[in-house]
Formats: C-alpha cells, sequence, structure tokens
C-alpha cells in the first residue's frame, strides 16, 4: 500500500492526454491498489491515475455503495441530463453545478483482462463521466454550468 501525490491543477500534466495500458500486469494492479488507497486517504469518489502523474488509462471510484476499477473505458452510450455540485481531488476548495448524462454505459478492461460492460445511472454516471474527462486531459471546470457561491459552499461544508 502506498499514499501517492495527487496533481494539482496548476500542473500541466492534468491536460494531457492519457493512453491505453496494453497489458494488465502486476505493475497496473499495483497502481490500482496506490490509486484507491490514495483516493480514500484523500476522501474522494474518484481518482484518474494522471492525477497521480501516470498518463494511463486507468481510474478507480468509490461512491460508498459501487466500487469501480475502469483501465482503458471506453464511453459507449449517454443519455439524459443531470446538474449536480461536482469537486476535484486536484482542484481543492473549488466546487461547481456540471451537467452529466444521467444514464452511461462503458466498455472496460477488467483486471482480469477481460472486457466488460457497465451500466451506471445518476451519482455513479457523474463520477464516470468526470474520471473519464480526465483522460482527455479535461477538468471539470472546462465547461460547468457555474462556480458555487461562498454560501453554497458553506452548506457543503457543514
Ligand atoms: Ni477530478
Amino acid at each position: 500500500m502506498a499514499i501517492l501525490n495527487i496533481v494539482k491543477d496548476d500542473d500541466p500534466i492534468l491536460r494531457k492526454r492519457s493512453r491505453d495500458v496494453d497489458c494488465v500486469d502486476q505493475r497496473i494492479l499495483t497502481l490500482l491498489e496506490d490509486m484507491k488507497d490514495t483516493m480514500h486517504k484523500a476522501g474522494g469518489v474518484g481518482l484518474a491515475a494522471v492525477q497521480v502523474g501516470k498518463l494511463k488509462k486507468v481510474i478507480v471510484i468509490d461512491t460508498g455503495e459501487d466500487q469501480l476499477e475502469l483501465i482503458n473505458p471506453r464511453m459507449l452510450k449517454k443519455s439524459g441530463k443531470q446538474e449536480d455540485v461536482e469537486g476535484c481531488l486536484s482542484c481543492p476548495g473549488v466546487w461547481g453545478i456540471t451537467r452529466r448524462p444521467t444514464k452511461v454505459e462503458v466498455e472496460t478492461l477488467t483486471r482480469d483482462g477481460k472486457t466488460v460492460r457497465i451500466k451506471a445511472e445518476d451519482f455513479l454516471a457523474k463520477a464516470i463521466c468526470h474520471e473519464m474527462d480526465h483522460l482527455e486531459g479535461k477538468l471539470f471546470y472546462d465547461e460547468w454550468v457555474r462556480k458555487l457561491t461562498d454560501e453554497e459552499m458553506e452548506e457543503i461544508r457543514k
């Protein structure tokens, strides 16, 4: 287990596109475990490998209800629209309203190297979209609806 350093949004690496994982080997499995430890310690619900300085298409998500590992994920379908509060471990203290699909279907590799399809809705769909944007070098505030006001942030901190 290792806690990795989470890069902040002034780091240009966050604007780079991640590359496909060629082979799910021990290094990728270790990366997945380290990313989970790092995400949990930081109190986040998702983390992309680029946020720990690795330009690989690897994502971990833990919403409390659902735990996901995504390797080379590909968006197959999205539908619906939701506007909700979002933040990012690379952008501490910044919160905003984003517009995301309510339903997504994603194809991904598993840690066993199998290709599977995952359907997700609502909060999990939002988290998947947020993390997949990281793989393209995008950040959640690039196209957000608006930043939260100080009063709204106070409410969240409670
Ligand atoms: Ni993020």
